[in-house]
């Protein structure tokens, strides 16, 4: 048996639903591959497994309450929560779900859980009408978003007779997902500490100013209708609120977003590429860096109709598209007043070749490369991976929020900033 999680410490937190009875073999698959595990059971899965059996398969005594003098002696409720690299709460019911998103502390696991810094799973399991309400959806959709893990469910015939979405997963398939999120937390870990050594401190931009494009751009075809694409514009202003935050001075060029201005920055929101391209320009020449985000509409209708478009008897429409300007060549090509120019190159195969190509292409002085086939990162996701290139260098920032990776972003694209960085330095 491969030690994929030697002497890592996970924390399992069964609560009640028939499911719990694979809690057990889950133990023994996680102690098979060289895990610490220590067990919390709710009150409602004592009434479905016992602390007995748990503590037999993980070796360890089993913690039931907060009230318990003897067992807060021995390890107590803090000390349990920091214990841990991975809550994993497998089965988790509706009802933990619901009182996990709302931040409730009304037992020892949802108490270890508010009370611990290590990454937290959740394994649904319920029937499936249950798992269907918009309830328990919108707090698995608030879990998500405050970054815990959820583990399936999977679908299929359930204990009530039920058939669909609600099944916990099996206890391997919950095994390799644990290993996923160790290796994620791992290295998100490694990270932070570069990030933490090489930290820019807060004012430390200060003087310095960034202008950022950021979200999709909206290409009319007539009154109503338009080109775009999926962009949500969350990238640009995490970096425009890190630059923010750092003490520059920050001008965001914004498509079409809904999303709030982050403090201390000063917002141009524009519509159409030739409006974006427009704004840019004139404020990248009274920048110091430049940051192109922005997913700008490669083309644009050679003609708006000025009247909605009728359906007409064909089944086909022939639209006429012409190039919409490349707003961070037009930037990167300036002389003068040429800023320190990073791009975005958003791809789906074969990353960092085309992100490099694009780097020479547009003479930028740095690019982001970001796989947005990944599902968990890019567009309109709160995460992204991504690998920086310069001429010279290159540096991958594993996945992350989106915020904690504008923070590592800026502070590497000043710490290369040059200012005297024109376009023929940067292609001789
Ligand atoms: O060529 P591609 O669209 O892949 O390049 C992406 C980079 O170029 C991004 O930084 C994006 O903001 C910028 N771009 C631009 N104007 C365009 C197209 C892309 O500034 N018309």
């Amino acid at each position: 048996m491969q030690q994929t999680l030697t002497a890592k410490r996970i924390l399992l937190g069964i609560s009640g639903g028939i499911a719990a009875y694979k809690s057990a073999d889950l133990v023994r698959r996680l102690k098979e591959r060289g895990a610490e595990v220590r067990v919390i059971l709710t009150d409602a899965a004592q009434q479905f497994i016992t602390p007995l059996t748990l503590q037999a398969v993980s070796g360890n005594p089993v913690s039931t309450s907060m009230l318990d003098p003897a067992a807060e002696a021995a390890m107590g409720h803090i000390e349990l929560a920091k214990w841990a690299d991975l809550i994993v709460v497998a089965p988790a019911s509706a009802d933990v779900i619901a009182r996990l998103a709302h931040g409730m502390a009304n037992d020892l696991l949802t108490t270890c859980v508010l009370a611990s810094a290590a990454p937290v799973a959740v394994a649904p399991a319920m029937n499936q009408q249950m798992y269907n309400n918009i309830a328990t959806q919108q707090n698995l959709a608030t879990l998500k978003k405050h970054n815990f893990h959820i583990y399936g469910p999977g679908a299929g015939e359930q204990a009530c007779g039920d058939v669909g979405y609600g099944r916990m997963l099996e206890p391997l398939e919950l095994v390799a997902l644990v290993e996923q999120s160790i290796e994620q937390s791992t290295i998100k870990q490694s990270v932070i500490q570069t990030h933490e050594q090489s930290q820019v401190p807060a004012g430390s931009l200060a003087g310095l100013r960034f202008t950022i494009t950021a979200g999709p751009t909206r290409e009319a075809l007539d009154p109503v209708r338009y080109l775009s694409n999926h962009s949500s514009g969350k990238m640009g202003f995490a970096l425009a609120a890190a630059a923010a935050t750092m003490g520059a001075e920050v001008t965001l060029i914004s498509g079409p977003v809904q999303l709030a201005t982050p403090a201390g920055v000063k917002r141009i929101d524009v519509i159409s590429a030739q409006q974006m391209h427009d704004a840019a320009l004139k404020a990248a020449v009274k920048s110091d860096i430049f940051i192109g985000c922005a997913a700008v509409a490669d083309y644009r209708a050679a003609d708006v109709a000025s009247n909605k478009l009728k359906k007409g008897a064909s089944n086909e429409l022939q639209l006429t598209l012409i190039k919409n300007p490349d707003i961070i060549a037009a930037v990167a090509g300036l002389h003068e007043l040429r800023p320190f120019t990073v791009g975005f190159a958003a791809e789906t195969q074969d990353v960092l070749n085309y992100a490099r190509q694009k780097l020479l292409k547009k003479k930028l002085d740095m690019i982001c490369a970001n796989d947005v086939s990944q599902p968990d990162a890019g567009f309109n996701s709160d995460q992204n991976a991504v690998t920086l290139l310069w001429q010279d260098g290159e540096q991958t920032l594993a996945l992350q929020s989106k915020t904690a990776l504008a923070a590592s972003l800026i502070t590497l694209i000043s710490q290369h900033y040059s200012p005297k960085s024109t376009t023929s330095e940067v292609t001789k």
